[in-house]
């Protein structure tokens, strides 16, 4: 029997005991046996609604550890390669984050962490405990928005060009924002001042990183009927220079809106505009240019077919109650906002 088959053949057998969830960046060959796909908004409020007792994420580390505080008692996450991180998540060290919070906090200001979804359990939690939330691409307006309204200003971890094109959209001037340079275990870091209502951390991610204005340029005097459309994980000025910005789920929806025969030419994660173009034939769709995210790409059939051969004798994906508590209470304020 080859991969396909076999992990078939125990998603039959396992009924409803068992639900694979994948995000949609992961290649086809692991689509195909998804349950539920999403992006990372989508699949975390799908977590809530799981009968399963067996919850599979195919996706990157920060994911299937928020399935697994989000999950209840009786549930287990399993997560194919452990090794599949998000550089993005890993460039905030829980310690480091905690210690430039206070520095910003010194003089008194109360300054809220607010992390993209993107981000270890440690640090969901810390914004759990500092009255902060959880952000995704496809909520941060709503999310930033709040969380300005619940102190003097927000720490934005760790995206900055999310930060920034959020605050954009929420017309921040720059002048109320912030780079932190977090070099020197945080020792660089002044305390907040009253001129600032926005602190970024400065991370970013190496896939969305790769879109530049200049691909953009390329592309409009080629093809001045394309539609470009763009993560906001890009930089600003592609931003500014694409026709539209938006989470995984907004790519998907224009996708899909756009009339036969559009040409339309999408920056994000290679698998999925590719999964795009094998959609919709009727639609000119391109990708700005190659770029795989490589830890989704850790996540293959064989990982999967192991993973699922062992679910009993498996290590699950475990957050200890002290991290998971507040990290719950971060996620949940999030989804009580966002509904
Ligand atoms: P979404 O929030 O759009 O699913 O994006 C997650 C991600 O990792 C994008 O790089
Ligand atoms: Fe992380 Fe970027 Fe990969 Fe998304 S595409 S999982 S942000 S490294």
């Amino acid at each position: 029997m080859n991969h396909a088959s076999a992990l078939e053949h125990i998603r039959h057998t396992s009924g409803k005991r068992l639900a694979i969830l994948a995000h949609h960046y992961e290649s086809d060959d692991i689509v195909c046996h998804a349950d539920i796909l999403g992006d990372s908004l989508e699949l975390a409020r799908k977590i809530n609604g799981l009968d399963a007792e067996y919850i599979v994420f195919c996706g990157v580390h920060f994911m299937a550890e928020t399935a697994a505080i989000l999950t209840r008692p009786g549930q287990q996450v399993y997560f194919p390669d452990l090794s599949a991180g998000c550089v993005m998540a890993n460039m905030i060290p829980p310690q480091l984050v905690e210690a430039v919070l206070l520095r910003l906090r010194q003089e008194g200001a109360r300054i809220i962490p607010l992390t993209y979804v993107n981000s270890p359990a440690a640090v969901k939690a810390l914004c759990g405990r500092y009255g902060g939330s959880v952000c995704t691409s496809a909520n941060a307006a709503t999310m930033l928005a709040w969380a300005l309204g619940q102190g003097d200003g927000v720490l934005f971890l760790p995206d900055a060009n999310l930060g920034r094109n959020t605050a954009q959209a929420l017309d921040l001037p720059a002048s109320e924002q912030r780079v932190l340079d977090v070099r020197q275990a945080g020792e660089r870091v002044a305390p907040a001042d009253a001129a600032t209502r926005l602190y970024l951390w400065p991370g970013l991610c190496a896939v969305h990183a790769k879109f530049k204005s200049t691909h953009i340029q390329a592309v409009r005097s080629a093809d001045p009927a394309a539609r470009i459309l763009v993560h906001p994980e890009c930089a600003p000025d592609v931003v500014n220079l694409a026709d539209g910005a938006g989470s995984t789920s907004y790519l998907i929806q224009q996708t899909a809106a756009a009339q036969a025969g559009a040409h339309l030419v999408i920056g994000t994660e290679y698998n999925l505009v590719q999964r795009l173009a094998r959609r919709y034939p009727d639609k000119d769709i391109r990708p700005l240019r190659k770029a795989l995210c490589s830890n989704m790409a850790k996540i293959t059939p064989a990982k999967l077919l192991h993973t699922l051969q062992t679910l009993d004798t498996g290590a699950p994906v475990l957050v200890s109650e002290d991290i998971a508590a507040p990290a719950r209470l971060a996620l949940q304020r999030m989804l009580a906002v966002c509904g």
